[in-house]
């Protein structure tokens, strides 16, 4: 699984032979300005919530490669009015894919679409794909049902977390829910892109993690990681 960062929450992931496309805010986002938008080729699109920070290039890239976009049913349901194709989820469920199983998982936060209409409950994925986990919290705070992500889905081998405080968990709740989700491999998401979200001291960030045993990754734009 090769998952490459692109900025704020937007992370691409190559798995069975498919690309996917999480939460894209790229062209409003100045840290991700060399990344040009109409260059990039995805299969499928998913999106947490309706937030503009997470969907502000989902309509664009899904129609210049008709993409699959999966979200929970209303956001799916208001992308399905522009045509675009959708494949609606809600939480607890799950469906495999021809690039592996995907959950929809619960999440902390508001859900608002960027025209006003209501954008479902706020969510997270588990992606299980090529004999690997990967969890996708979404914009969240720490909550007590990430202890069940372990139980229901196994051992998570890599987790992205929003850490940039403010709107969702900061660097010490993230911490907290590595240990709920039992996963020692961390990826930080949801910082520096604007005010109120600034990981000021991130090398001590890392050592926070570290001294649980915790490999933390703060990424730049355009970082790999492979799990
Ligand atoms: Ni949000
Ligand atoms: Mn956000």
């Amino acid at each position: 699984m090769r998952i490459e960062f692109l900025g704020h929450s937007c992370f691409t992931v190559e798995t069975g032979g498919k690309k996917l496309l999480v939460d894209p805010f790229i062209s409003p986002n100045k840290l991700a300005a060399e990344i040009d938008v109409d260059s990039i080729e995805v299969d499928y699109i998913l999106l947490t919530h309706g937030h503009e920070d997470h969907v502000a290039d989902a309509e664009k890239i899904a129609k210049n490669n008709n993409a699959t976009l999966i979200s929970n049913f209303e956001i799916v349901s208001w992308y399905k009015n522009k045509g675009i194709e959708g494949h609606e989820m809600n939480h607890g469920g799950n469906w495999s894919f021809d690039f592996g199983d995907l959950k929809y998982v619960n999440a902390v936060h508001s859900s608002v679409l960027p025209d006003g209409t209501y954008g479902g409950n706020p969510g997270g994925f588990v992606l299980k794909s090529e004999g690997k986990t990967l969890y996708i919290a979404g914009d969240t705070a720490l909550h007590m049902d990430m202890k069940l992500l372990p139980v229901t889905s196994g051992k998570i081998d890599l987790a992205i977390l929003p850490m940039g405080d403010n709107f969702t968990m900061g660097v010490n709740d993230a911490l907290i829910a590595a240990d709920f989700i039992e996963c020692d491999e961390i990826v930080a998401c949801h910082f520096d892109t604007f005010g109120y979200i600034v990981i000021e001291d991130k090398d001590a960030a890392v050592k926070k993690f570290k001294a649980k045993g915790k490999n933390l990754t703060i990424p730049a734009v355009g970082q790999e990681i492979n799990i």
